[in-house]
């Protein structure tokens, strides 16, 4: 059987990395291989391509655009489709959906060709399921203060209220594969409704086979 892939998004501080490490923990407990990754840092190429948004002048938008969807042809050549073809359940932190929210919503490059983009590095792979972890950008960047903070982080927070806007549309729009959960809330609470969420989709598909 085929496995999932499951994808996580929210802005910045929006306890992605925590959600995503717990919900690993959850299904590897019931068994099932779970591949835990991220974007654009999911393959060495990825990793490599980050330090280039802190250039400066900053790379334009469809830049942008270009390098995230190597690092992403990379990441579902590389390590989602083998893992799939493997049957795991692969949990990605950021997917398809951050270039349209931070590319197109957050800085105006076309939708569409965002879409169209998405569609050739990905050979078409969508998500299984997307996990939106909503939350208003000043709670998220309250929450980061304090370490490092990237290119990306350090945009005003216009452009996070765009993006947030972005991804409840993109929400709205696929209503059936993105699920929305209040990231404002204890993390054990958005943790437990996650969990419900992922079990219902995994007993609608019929589960993965465990390892
Ligand atoms: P990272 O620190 O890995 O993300 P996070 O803050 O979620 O842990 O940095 C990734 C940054 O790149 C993040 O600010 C979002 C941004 N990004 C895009 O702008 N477009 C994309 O397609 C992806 C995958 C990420």
């Amino acid at each position: 059987m085929r496995g999932a892939l499951i994808t996580v998004e929210g802005v910045e501080g929006s306890g992605k990395s925590t959600q995503c490490r717990r919900l690993a923990a959850l299904l590897r407990g019931r068994g099932l291989e779970v591949v835990e990754t991220s974007e654009p840092d999911g393959t060495p190429l990825g990793q490599a391509v980050r330090g280039l948004f802190e250039l400066e002048p900053r790379p334009s938008p469809l830049t942008q655009a270009f390098l995230f969807l190597a690092a992403r042809q990379e990441h579902v050549t590389r390590v989602i489709q083998p893992a799939l073809a493997r049957g795991a359940v692969v949990l990605s932190d950021r997917y398809t959906d951050a270039t349209l929210a931070y590319q197109g919503y957050g800085q105006g490059l076309d939708l569409q060709t965002i879409h169209e983009l998405n569609a050739l590095a990905t050979g078409g792979l969508l998500p299984d399921l997307t996990l939106l972890l909503d939350l208003d950008p000043g709670v998220g960047v309250r929450r980061i203060a304090g370490r490092p903070l990237d290119a990306f982080e350090r945009m005003d927070q216009a452009f996070h209220h765009r993006v947030r806007e972005g991804y409840l549309e993109l929400a709205r729009a696929d209503k059936r594969r993105v699920l929305v959960f209040d990231a404002a809330r204890e993390p054990d609470l958005v943790h437990a409704d996650i969990a419900r969420a992922v079990d219902e989709f995994l007993g609608r598909r019929g589960a993965p086979r465990g390892a």
